[in-house]
């Protein structure tokens, strides 16, 4: 057995939280209340590495839920952040900033004729439905269940994420008749989403996904369901959407949609485009974006929306990202992980199932295939705690919690990768 880790200093600083924030927190995952002990305190972050206060050490996979992707503070954005700092942190003016991440993202993703920025995921989304509605006419939307769109009233049914890692039913203070609105589907079952479209004729305004969940552990689109959901949508005059938030720039430089191939009507970005700063962002079809205000009636403003040093971060992120070689780096690094970790399973005869796209990774301890979030409620929960605790105590930082995808970085070396899959071979020894 492994030495127990000193987090002396992560205890007490935790400690002190808890009578501050909810929970200690400010976003619920963070406290560690699916996986054994308490959460550790970070002091620092820099490449594929984190340190907590205690002067402890980790490999990091969540890479601030996504948005690391270059890696942690990596010198050129930080260098690129000085710069603009000078210049002020917030104009609430235009700024010629906006207009070079605009350009990039809509060189990069297939969907997005126009965007607009806003400060996170849930915004975006948030958003993206009122202008999903605004565009239509119609009310009603189907997301699947397991996936994830932030915590705005009308996507927290049947959602992923935090929501799922804690078992929540839908949160208490969401209206009835706000979810009223929101239909629901099992992911990768389009037989499901066909017969919402026929009991609710000309009522539904679209369907949004995570085109590959991450948010309920890691889930990948069957062959044809996108493809499927593409084609129903239009067949009913319904707008499709697909929640890059997690995947934008991460499945591939143009997402999700150009790794697969299909393209929605609109998109939600945010994490990779922010670079490890607030951003968030909403685009897609010209005529369609035309509705959002001040262009058309649909209103959506933000006071730190596209503030310079966002989009700095953002811009010099995509820069990156973007040169020779990065997402075959990628892949080839996240998959030698993944495969890594299944083997070290089964020498320990520990069911598991894994996959990884690109930088993006998830495993389940469970046999497979996992595909949908009944499926995924299979794995042992209980087992990923313990092998939570260990990693941790090995110098692996995992996502605390089994509904969660892992994310690598261009930082991440072999080296690195060699390392985390001894600590899982040990681990899973452990607890086979
Ligand atoms: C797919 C997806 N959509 C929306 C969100 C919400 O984004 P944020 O946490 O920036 O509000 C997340 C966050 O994890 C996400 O993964």
């Amino acid at each position: 057995m492994t030495d127990a880790l000193n987090t002396k200093k992560s205890e007490e600083i935790f400690g002190a939280a808890k009578n501050l924030m909810p929970g200690g927190v400010s976003s619920p995952v963070r406290a560690f209340k699916s996986v054994e002990g308490d959460p550790i305190v970070f002091d620092r972050v820099k490449g594929p590495y984190a340190w907590d206060v205690d002067g402890n050490r980790y490999i990091d996979y969540v890479g601030s839920w996504g948005p690391a992707i270059c890696g942690h503070a990596h010198p050129e954005v930080i260098s690129a952040l000085q710069e603009t700092l000078e210049k002020g942190t917030s104009f609430g003016a235009p700024c010629v900033l906006e207009n070079k991440l605009a350009e990039m993202v809509i060189d990069a993703v297939p969907s997005v004729e126009m965007v607009r920025f806003v400060n996170s995921g849930t915004e975006a989304c948030m958003a993206v439905l009122r202008l999903m509605r605004a565009f239509t006419g119609r009310d009603k939307v189907i997301k699947f269940e397991g996936c994830y769109h932030g915590h705005a009233d009308m996507f927290l049914v049947k959602a992923g994420s935090g929501v799922a890692t804690l078992g929540l039913p839908d949160s208490p203070g969401v209206p009835r008749s706000t979810t009223a609105n929101t239909l629901t589907a099992p992911y990768n079952d389009l037989e499901a989403v066909k017969e919402l479209f026929a009991e609710n004729p000309d009522a539904i305004s679209g369907v949004i996904l995570e085109p590959v969940v991450g948010n309920a552990g890691f889930i990948t689109p069957e062959p044809g369901f996108l493809e499927g959901l593409r084609e129903v949508t239009q067949e009913n005059g319904a707008l499709l959407v697909f929640d890059e938030v997690m995947t934008g720039f991460r499945i591939s430089y143009g997402g999700a949609q150009e790794r697969f191939g299909v393209t929605p009507d609109l998109t939600t970005m945010g994490k990779v485009i922010g670079g490890g700063l607030p951003v968030g962002a909403y685009g897609g079809r010209k005529e369609i974006m035309s509705m959002v205000s001040p262009s058309g009636p649909m209103y959506q403003a933000g006071t730190l929306s596209g503030n310079p040093l966002a989009m700095t971060a953002g811009i010099k992120t995509l820069e990156l990202l973007k040169q020779e070689g990065s997402y075959e780096k990628l892949e080839a690094l996240t998959k030698k992980l993944v495969d890594g970790v299944i083997t070290a399973a089964k020498e320990s005869n520990i069911a598991i199932y894994g996959q990884s796209i690109s930088a993006m990774f998830g495993f389940y301890l469970c046999e497979g295939p996992v595909r949908n979030f009944e499926e995924a409620k299979s794995a042992d929960t209980n087992r990923f705690s313990k092998l939570h605790r260990l990693m941790l105590q090995k110098g692996i930082y995992l996502a605390p919690s089994a509904f969660e995808a892992g994310f690598t970085s261009l930082a991440h070396s072999e080296d690195d990768i060699n390392s985390t899959i001894k600590a899982f071979q040990e681990s899973f020894s452990e607890i086979a």
